[in-house]
């Protein structure tokens, strides 16, 4: 029997952080068990990106790196850039033909980003980014993908891709399958101030990041500030060392949060055992991270990938042109 197919996907944006890291290792852990393609979509960075005079081709080859460190394997899955596969594109136009504006309009993600990037003087009234989640919906369904793993963010616009199925196959004929996301069970981090992880916050650990900078990082996370003398009772729920302990020393969470309410461990010291809890799962991503770094590696498993890619979005997009009388 053929495996389920899985698609995902994310932007060339920087490098990957530690908050990033639940959603790779959970594409990493479908491997086995799913026919799995991982795209860098790039034509997505454009639609917010378009003038940022940033060389997207390096910010591909250096994402590509931070999952190849965490464990994706080209052996496994399919691992290509989207602007390499122009079925994504084709898709994304038929598709445009019946999606009722309506939908897109009503899609959460597209006011408030047109909000939040316009304070920031970036001017977002445009067509590209109004059809993000169209192309979304193309990138996953020219795949015929039935489960998509992505974060909690990404729900609306998995729910308008099984609409766009949805609608498809009344129009033309059963063709596509609804697909599911698949949400990992990590809760989201914030960044070492406590406001939400981002590169540009200077509040993030990258993945690559090397034993000194994590513990530079590390240092710098608010605790609780009713805590003032090493020996004071400390409130745990209220640390953002803590949120990282929950994932990273999930094994003895609870004698951690007892030696901080009890006075008996300082906000130093924690931060010290945390750092090292960190370091102790990036360390072999680095050390597979130099192995992939050498020769030419990367842009082989790109190409190779994308011609896993294009034979499977090919096949797909025959029977798309043959359903709509192409
Ligand atoms: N919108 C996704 C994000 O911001 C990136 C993305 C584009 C994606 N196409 C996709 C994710 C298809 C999953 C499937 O993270």
């Amino acid at each position: 029997m053929s495996r389920k197919i899985i698609f995902s996907g994310m932007r060339p944006t920087g490098p990957l952080h530690i908050g990033h890291l639940s959603v790779v290792q959970n594409w990493a852990a479908r491997q086995d068990e799913y026919e799995c393609y991982y795209a860098v979509v790039d034509w997505h960075a454009l639609t917010t990106g378009f003038d940022d005079n940033i060389p997207l081709r390096d910010l591909v080859r250096a994402i590509t790196l931070d999952w190849l460190s965490v464990g994706l394997d080209p052996e496994k899955c399919s691992i290509f850039v989207q602007s390499a596969v122009k079925e994504h594109a084709e898709l994304h136009l038929l598709f445009s033909m019946f999606t009722p504006l309506s939908w897109l309009e009503r899609i959460p993600t597209y006011k408030d980003q047109i909000q939040q990037l316009g304070w920031e003087g970036k001017d977002l009234h445009m067509y590209g980014f109004l059809g993000y989640p169209l192309l979304q919906a193309a990138d996953i369904l020219v795949y015929r993908a039935e489960a998509v793993p992505v974060g909690e963010d990404q729900l609306p616009h998995i729910e308008f891709c099984r609409e766009v199925a949805r609608r498809f196959n009344n129009l033309y004929g059963p063709v596509f399958p609804e697909p599911q996301a698949l949400i990992g069970k990590v809760p989201l981090l914030p960044g070492t101030d406590g406001r939400k992880m981002s590169k540009s916050y200077h509040n993030a650990i990258a993945i690559a990041a090397p034993t000194a900078e994590i513990e530079a990082q590390t240092r710098r996370m608010v605790t609780d500030p009713a805590r003032v003398r090493k020996n004071d009772p400390g409130h745990p729920e209220v640390c953002v060392a803590h949120k990282f302990h929950k994932i990273y020393s999930a094994e003895r969470i609870e004698e951690l949060k007892d030696d901080c309410r009890g006075g008996r461990v300082g906000c130093t010291d924690c931060k010290k055992n945390l750092a090292a809890a960190i370091d102790r799962v990036l360390a072999p991503y680095r050390e597979r991270r130099a192995y992939w770094e050498a020769g030419g590696r990367i842009t082989e498993v790109l190409a190779a990938g994308q011609d896993k890619a294009r034979t499977a979005a090919a096949k797909t997009l025959e029977i798309v042109r043959a359903a709509m009388g192409l």
